[in-house]
């Protein structure tokens, strides 16, 4: 049989116990209920209090691989995304590679903040068509509460931790992974900001940065501009390029950062609320975790079924965006 589609075959997700609610920010910060849910709609978020970005992503690929006939020597290609991984080198990818015991696969990180899991799509798709790959595995893991500064009201009460992972097949089918698209604004990096520096370097003593600027900065109001300008662009670029037409997606499963930005993109194109996946009430932003978390909490609901048309986009730092349109 001639494989010719890039299809979903399974996902996987994990979030930490740990919830630290808004009512419990409001005695970390100067802050109230009401103006993080009006702003944001965000309830609660989970913390990662001691477990590794690495941890996390392990589980998420191992429930993942669970729902599948597959065994893990069946990989060939792992990506994981990550805005906050454990360390420099190895990568949080060979870290799973090694716990699944999948010697077979290849496995690189992936950087696009929340756009990594439209990145990491992109990119499993284009190994499937060069011939490279046929089975893979995308983790995305984010243990942002590492890089939160919870004096800063402007941040602490977005972010959360979690773990999502999905996996891919070239298979038979003609469908799966339609059209995509990515793009990014180096330009406006400094919209949302975490430096990698040492904190203490004695033999580069001009290079050492205070602790504080590892922390997460964001100019909140231009990361929304972009989003409310780029998510309907690249809604716009995947309809257009497959053909498919706006009444035909059943679910569009956005980028969890904030729900005004989802509600600009519902009243855009008109779509209805039940059309329109959301969970960030529950977890806040993940950055690129969200979508995959998304994925699985739906296909464990029964919310996905085979032949629907779904239509997952992303924004984040970097700046970046992107859009993956499917039939699953
Ligand atoms: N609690 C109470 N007040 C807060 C606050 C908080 N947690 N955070 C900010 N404020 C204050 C501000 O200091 C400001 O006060 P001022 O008018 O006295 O200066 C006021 O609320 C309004 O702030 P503003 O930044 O204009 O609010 P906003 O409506 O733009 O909402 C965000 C802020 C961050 C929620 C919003 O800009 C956003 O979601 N942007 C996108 C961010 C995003 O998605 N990032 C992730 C990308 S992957």
């Amino acid at each position: 049989m001639i494989a010719i589609g890039t299809i979903l075959v399974s996902t996987g997700s994990y979030v930490p116990e740990y919830r630290l609610t808004n009512s419990m920010l409001t005695n970390m910060v100067d802050t109230s209920e009401e103006w993080i849910i009006q702003r944001t709609g965000i309830r609660e978020r989970r913390v990662a209090v001691d477990q590794t970005t690495t941890e996390l992503a392990i589980v998420a690929a191992k429930r993942a691989l669970e729902d599948t006939d597959l065994i893990p020597q069946e990989l060939d290609l792992i990506v994981a995304c990550t805005a906050t991984p454990d360390s420099y080198t190895p990568s949080v990818a060979c870290r799973v590679q090694t716990a699944l015991q999948a010697q077979q696969a290849f496995a690189f990180d992936l950087s696009a903040a929340c756009s990594g899991f439209v990145y990491a799509t992109d990119v499993v798709d284009s190994y499937f068509r060069a011939g490279k790959a046929r089975t893979a595995l995308v983790i995305c893991a984010e243990t942002l509460s590492r890089i939160i500064d919870y004096t800063d009201r402007t941040t602490c009460c977005l972010f959360g931790d979690g773990a999502g992972a999905a996996v891919y097949q070239w298979s038979d089918r003609k469908d799966g992974i339609l059209q995509t698209v990515m793009g990014a604004d180096g330009s406006r990096a400094d919209a949302l900001l975490a430096k990698a520096l040492p904190v203490e370097d004695p033999l580069h003593p001009d290079r050492a940065a205070s602790s504080a600027e590892r922390f997460l900065k964001m100019n909140g109001k231009e990361v929304f501009r972009f989003a409310a300008r780029t998510v309907p662009e690249a809604i716009d670029h995947v309809l257009e390029g497959s053909g498919i037409t706006l009444d035909q997606i059943d679910w569009i499963i956005p980028h969890q950062a904030n729900l005004r930005i989802i509600d600009v993109i519902c009243r855009r194109y008109g779509l209805r609320k039940e059309q329109v996946y959301v969970n960030l009430e529950r977890y806040g932003n993940t950055s690129s975790a969200s979508i995959p978390l998304c994925l699985d909490e739906m296909r464990r609901k029964g919310l996905l079924q085979t032949g629907q048309h779904i239509i997952f986009v992303g924004f984040g730092g970097g700046l970046t965006y992107g859009a993956v349109l499917m039939c699953i």
